[in-house]
């Protein structure tokens, strides 16, 4: 019986599951090692969701990237890292794809606000969009001139350095919202957990941007440990609630 259950929801997931070959559009500075890149076709995707990202003899898995929109196109953001996330930045070839993957974000209200990091751009853009609420992008270094004259604008704030990043979630603590997205690195999400944690009815969630062998739950290889043991990054995420988390450090 349990089996059966079992078997019908990988059957939903893999029904929605496909390989898609993306060409590129555009692909635009965001800072020094991140580029928002662009594409022509689109994917069925809500929002929170990832693809898998083939890199060819770049990488021995295919890489995972948040989708997110920019202007009508659908959109990835990239921090360069190694060859895999080099390869997808530089590469005139079409890129194929697996997804949409993941959980989609599906908060109890849009009473809310994101946090992101330049690598997460893209993410961020279409989750202030698609809830209309505020935007706050947070980078260690100044964002390209160009690049912040086009996505700034009453719903989408930019902050630079540490300290700004500090101050903001001290600011944020006192806003009126139910939540907070917050997606960028380890550090920056456990800071941000670290800061609402004592704010009563704010809840902050955040997407894991983990390690991923297979990105559809059978490698296992995406593991985090949770306040409910251990969960996939991939299978249970890539959002959880920062409450939820045991960090290992
Ligand atoms: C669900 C999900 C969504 C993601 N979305 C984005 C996104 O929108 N934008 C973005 O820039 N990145 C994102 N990432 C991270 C991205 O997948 C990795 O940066 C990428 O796979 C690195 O591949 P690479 O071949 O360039 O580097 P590799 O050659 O694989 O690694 C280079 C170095 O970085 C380390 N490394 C590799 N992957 C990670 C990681 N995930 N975390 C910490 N260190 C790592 C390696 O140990 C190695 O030292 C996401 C990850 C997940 C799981
Ligand atoms: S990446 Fe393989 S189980 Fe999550």
């Amino acid at each position: 019986m349990e089996s059966g259950c079992i078997g019908m929801e990988y059957s939903l997931i893999t029904e929605t599951i496909k390989k898609h070959l993306l060409t590129k559009k555009e692909c635009v500075d965001i800072t020094e090692d991140t580029f928002l890149v662009t594409f022509n076709e689109s994917i069925d995707f809500l929002t929170g969701q990832f693809v898998m990202v083939s890199v060819g003899s770049h990488g021995l898995t295919r890489k995972p990237f948040t989708i997110g929109k920019f202007g009508d196109n659908l959109a990835i953001s990239v921090k360069i890292i190694g060859d895999g996330s080099r390869y997808i930045v530089e590469t005139d070839t079409p890129l194929e794809v697996l997804g949409p993957l993941g959980n989609p974000f599906i908060p109890s209200s849009s009473n809310g606000v994101g946090i992101v990091a330049p690598s997460c751009i893209a993410e961020g853009i279409h989750l202030t969009e698609h809830f209309g609420i505020p935007l706050h992008v947070c980078s260690k270094t100044p964002l390209k001139r160009g690049f912040a004259d086009a996505v700034s604008n009453d719903k989408i704030e930019l902050h630079i350095g540490d300290d700004a990043y500090v101050q903001l979630l001290a600011k944020l603590k006192y806003e009126k919202h139910d939540w907070v997205f917050i997606t960028g690195s380890k550090m920056m999400e456990k800071i941000g957990i670290k800061a609402f944690a004592d704010v009563p009815g704010k809840v902050a969630y955040v997407s894991y941007n983990e390690y991923m062998g297979c990105g559809i739950g059978a490698c296992k290889s995406c593991a985090v440990i949770t306040k409910d043991g251990i969960k996939h990054v991939c299978s249970d995420g890539p959002i959880f609630r920062g409450d939820e988390i045991c960090f290992q450090d």
